[in-house]
């Protein structure tokens, strides 16, 4: 079930007065705004959209206008959010983009502002990306084989290759790759693509993550594909590159990082199923029709849509936030048997 709060427009109390600073319960600051600006996408991976009889994407009208989203934000810089990433679905199928990003670059207190996204229409968009404000990008790409890359996406590799490309041509720096580990598709004996993932990195100058598969929807077997981080590091292949007696770097970034043998970067490991990053996490999340959610796999979010639309103002909204941080869980709860729609990532934005 999810639980939509609808707010009442008198502001909350339980701040004696506004502070600079949004923290929750746990002495957690929350600086990192991860945006959703669509539920739609031109791709249709098997770990992230539900089967089409379950999946309806939102209509225009429910979908936030980017003046909407400006307001939030800046409402959301005022509490001390310094750094937003644009989700989706697939952010750049949203019309005109770079508007957004404009705007949002534009905020004073934003001092990152970036995007994930599975880069096919990068090579129509960087350039004006980077003209409207956008510093950096991170790009989804799970397999370098066409045949492989198709069956799990429903698309095709060769524009996101040259997605790389104009976004490295367009000074989109420095550029993430991040892989989701699927058993039996790009990770396992006779599957395992890590080895040559990394490799591709570093010959594009990129980083590249690898991400334990979540539980987030139905429609792929969790525990066929699931692989532990841990399981990857024993790879002899893995072990030739990585050097997996380095501490682990740590910080408020889901990912950790371990150094490349041959002196030429990192490899990154984001691990939300074997090893919660929660301790440090930071971050609230925007869904494309305006709900403030203030952890991933939790179902609470909060109705700032209606809000804005039936007149709040921006101290309501500020209530929105604080009321948000609050409810935060200290460690987020994956619940392996919901079948709920709103739960899949197409809707949160990963
Ligand atoms: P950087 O700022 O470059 O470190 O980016 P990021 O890792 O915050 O963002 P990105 O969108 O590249 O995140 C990669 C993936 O990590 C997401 O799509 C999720 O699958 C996962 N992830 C990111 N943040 C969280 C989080 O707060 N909780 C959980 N459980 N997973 C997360
Ligand atoms: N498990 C892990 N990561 C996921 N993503 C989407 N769905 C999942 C999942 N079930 C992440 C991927 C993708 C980004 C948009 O969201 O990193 O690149
Ligand atoms: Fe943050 Fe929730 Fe993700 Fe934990 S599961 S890192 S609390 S968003």
């Amino acid at each position: 079930m999810v639980t939509v709060e609808h707010m009442s427009l008198t502001p909350v109390t339980f701040y004696p007065r506004q502070p600079e600073q949004l923290q929750d319960r746990f002495g957690r600051k929350l600086t990192y705004l991860r945006i959703s600006v669509t539920d739609r996408c031109n791709m249709r991976c098997d770990y992230c959209r539900p089967a089409p009889d379950a999946y309806r994407a939102e209509s225009h009208a429910q979908i936030l206008r980017y003046e909407e989203i400006e307001r939030i934000v800046r409402v959301a810089a005022g509490l001390g959010v310094t750094k937003l990433r644009l989700t989706g679905g697939e952010p750049l199928v949203r019309r005109d983009l770079p508007l957004l990003v404009e705007k949002l670059a534009n905020i004073p207190g934003i001092t990152d502002l970036s995007m994930t996204t599975n880069a096919t229409l990068l090579g129509k968009y960087a350039h004006d990306l980077v003209s409207a404000g956008l510093g950096r990008i991170n790009i989804s790409i799970d397999s370098l084989h066409s045949l492989r890359f198709r069956k799990l996406t429903g698309g095709e590799l060769a524009p996101v290759l040259a997605g790389i490309e104009a976004a490295k041509a367009a000074g989109l720096l420095p550029i993430k790759l991040n892989t989701v580990l699927m058993r039996g598709i790009n990770a396992g004996d006779g599957h395992s693509e890590v080895a040559e993932l990394i490799d591709f990195a570093a010959a594009n100058h990129a980083t590249i993550r690898f991400i334990e598969l979540m539980p987030m929807k139905q429609g792929m077997d969790w525990e066929q594909h699931y692989i532990s981080i841990d399981e990857v590091l024993q790879r002899e292949d893995v072990r030739a590159r990585v050097d997996v007696d380095a501490a682990l770097e740590t910080g408020n970034t889901a990912a950790r990082y371990l150094p490349l043998k041959n002196g030429s970067g990192e490899v990154g490991f984001i691990m939300p199923m074997s090893e919660r990053f929660c301790e440090g996490c930071n971050r609230l999340r925007l869904t494309a029709d305006g709900g403030l959610r203030s952890c991933l796999p939790a179902d609470h979010q909060l109705n700032l849509r209606d809000l804005i639309r039936s007149g709040g103002s921006d101290d309501d909204i500020r209530a929105v936030f604080l009321r948000s941080a609050m409810i935060k869980p200290e460690i987020g709860q994956y619940d392996f048997d919901a079948e709920t729609e709103k739960r899949s990532m197409i809707h949160i934005g990963g």
